[in-house]
């Protein structure tokens, strides 16, 4: 007779194969000081963390009194089997509320019934009990994830790679302001820990001092809904429309400029603009509402001259930002240039956005 097969399973583990990339203490920290305020009196929940090794849920142990939290649960996957029908073994986890066992073993842990997927029953009651999900969830389920903690309401601070701004389902979360980019990004995520077998062709890797293996793929970002100072401070706009018209050509299929830097946004213009992805790590939505993402008013991506340009965020001042008046921006924005060019080179990207931003800086300061 015919075996009923649940081809999930057999895609589950597949998928499992390129998720194991384990997050480090310092970036942990790094990011974690931002939010310090927000998790007083609260239940932390890592859904993707083995306890006995996960650097998300060693963090929140060691800083339990600081942060002042009520209870921090780590569960994990279990172990993949061998075996095609029931692929993983069972999943475990573990509870600290302050007293018990700082460092927990295996014969600490509580064991599922089921595999742990954080999709599964006894995984999402632990989710419904938590209310912060901290965590570096698989890369291949992160649509699925941010879906299933956006449903449920929970606050939430994840690590993603960058390219998940372009799915479609995270970008509207971001453009209706659900979700938005944490603070460290690309080079600011200093890397993973991988098993030793994985193949890293064209990745920065390096073996650190207790041997393990450490890859830097440089395009990893925090996204959170918890709130963040940076979000309600100004861009700094100090370039003109007027007179740089040829700076800002128009798109063939809308009607819009575009901006090639975040830092070019002109003060002038109310329209339409067309600017990169980079904006959304400075994006404040008082200063800006995002209208769309990358296509045309013909549903094709975005060109010039016949030509698509870079991946586009077509966003627009907000009216009462309009009104600002002109001079009084300019003063401001040349007092915290300084800063934000500074933080910019900090934060940037690529090698080559960090030299630009650097150059930029040294050029301002003579
Ligand atoms: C990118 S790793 C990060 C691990 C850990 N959170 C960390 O940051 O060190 C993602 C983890 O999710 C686990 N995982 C994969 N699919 C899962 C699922 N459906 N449910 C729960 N965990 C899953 C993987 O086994 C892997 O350990």
């Amino acid at each position: 007779m015919k075996r009923n097969v649940d081809h999930s399973l057999f895609d589950k583990a597949k998928q499992n194969k390129n998720d194991e990339f384990y997050t480090l203490l310092p970036d942990i920290e790094r990011e974690l000081v931002h939010y310090f305020d927000q998790f007083r009196g609260k239940k932390v929940f890592c859904s993707c963390d083995n306890p006995t090794t996960s650097n998300f849920f060693r963090y929140f142990v060691q800083n339990f009194q600081n942060l002042g939290l009520k209870k921090v649960v780590a569960a994990c996957l279990g172990k993949p089997s061998g075996d095609l029908f029931e692929p993983f073994k069972p999943g475990f986890y573990y509870e600290y509320s302050g007293r018990e066992n700082k460092t927990p073993t295996l014969a600490d842990v509580s064991y599922f019934r089921g595999d742990g997927d954080f999709r599964s029953e006894e995984s999402v009651a632990l989710l419904k009990d938590a209310d912060v999900v901290v965590t570096n969830p698989p890369f291949s389920l992160f649509r699925e994830f941010i879906a299933q903690l956006v449903e449920c309401g929970k606050k939430f601070l994840v690590i993603g790679n960058i390219n998940a701004i372009t799915y479609k389902e995270i970008f509207k979360l971001i453009q209706d302001n659900e979700v938005w980019m944490g603070v460290n990004m690309g080079r600011g995520i200093s890397g993973f820990r991988v098993p030793d077998h994985y193949d890293l062709y064209g990745l920065e890797t390096r073996v650190n001092e207790a041997g393990e293996k450490i890859v830097s793929p440089n395009n990893c970002m925090w996204l959170t809904n918890l709130d963040l100072p940076s979000r309600h401070e100004t861009i700094p706009l100090v370039r003109t429309y007027s007179g740089n018209e040829h700076e800002y050509p128009h798109f063939d299929n809308c009607d819009a400029i575009n901006v090639n830097r975040t830092q070019n946004i002109p003060m002038d213009y109310d329209g339409l603009m067309g600017v990169p992805i980079t904006f959304l790590h400075r994006f404040n939505p008082e200063q800006f509402k995002i209208v769309r993402f990358r296509k045309g008013d013909d549903g094709r991506d975005l060109s010039i001259g016949g030509k698509p340009t870079y991946f586009r965020i077509l966003i627009q001042r907000r009216s009462s930002e309009s009104n600002v008046a002109k001079d009084d921006y300019i003063d401001s924005a040349k007092m915290t240039d300084h800063h934000v060019l500074t933080e910019l080179a900090k934060k940037a990207v690529s090698p080559a956005i960090h030299a630009a931003s650097l150059a930029i800086f040294a050029k301002m300061s003579t």
